[in-house]
């Protein structure tokens, strides 16, 4: 009897942690105080009372984002550090902009699923399962077309037309992070070793010092 309790409440953990992506609330909202900077799993909250409604805003989700870059797009991320009031509820958004062509390179978010709805133009979006299928599922997205990309996957998105494409992320994370695949292999702080990569990638070192200057 007591063993089976135990084995339900360790599914009844594993479960909650696997439902899980940013813990839940203890109270009706912990605004980020900008000032004190104690280390904790998330931010510290500031006093409720000096609490105000810019703590909840944002402007300037209309303007488009520079996309005169290597890749042709650009993201304006509105997650904790530009809302104070978004500390502990599990969610951001973002605004993605594409030139004609312009890719959004394949990343990840370590602690976000993403919803991606189209508002101007068209994408191809895609993400790729686990190892060892490492399968690519892909479609192509108009105007008012919702994609979903599961948390930690590998996901792109390229504008497939002549004109501009504009898209708005919503996440499951205060902070979703990113990790950008060709910036953290190729452009790490300090690099790494081109004897990894040569291995990695079946490449002379010459060609993985190309690629290093690139990042
Ligand atoms: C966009 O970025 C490019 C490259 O950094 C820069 O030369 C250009 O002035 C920027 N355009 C605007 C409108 O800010």
């Amino acid at each position: 009897m007591a063993s089976q309790f135990l084995f339900l409440a360790l599914i009844a953990i594993t479960c909650s942690i696997a439902l899980a992506t940013d813990p839940s609330s203890l109270q009706d909202f912990c605004v980020a105080d900008p000032v004190r900077s104690v280390p904790v799993n998330g931010l510290v909250c500031k006093d409720p009372r000096f609490v105000e409604a810019n703590d909840f805003s944002f402007s300037g989700l209309h303007l488009a984002g520079n996309t005169s870059n290597t890749v042709g797009s650009h993201v304006t991320s509105v997650n904790v550090a530009q809302i104070a009031g978004l500390n502990t509820l599990g969610i951001s958004i973002a605004r993605i902009d594409y030139a004609p062509w312009g890719v959004n390179s394949p990343h990840t978010h370590p602690r976000a699923s993403e919803v991606l709805t189209v508002l101007e133009g068209s994408l191809q979006v895609g993400f790729i399962t686990s190892h060892p299928e490492n399968r690519l599922i892909t479609k192509i997205l108009h105007v008012g077309d919702v994609f979903v990309f599961p948390v930690g996957l590998l996901h792109f998105q390229r504008n497939i037309g002549y004109g501009n494409a504009v898209a708005i992320a919503a996440l499951s994370s205060q902070n979703p992070g990113v990790i950008t695949i060709a910036n953290a292999v190729f452009g790490s702080n300090p690099d790494i070793s081109s004897d990894v990569l040569t291995r990695t990638f079946q490449v002379d070192k010459d060609t993985i010092y190309n690629f290093q200057s690139r990042f």
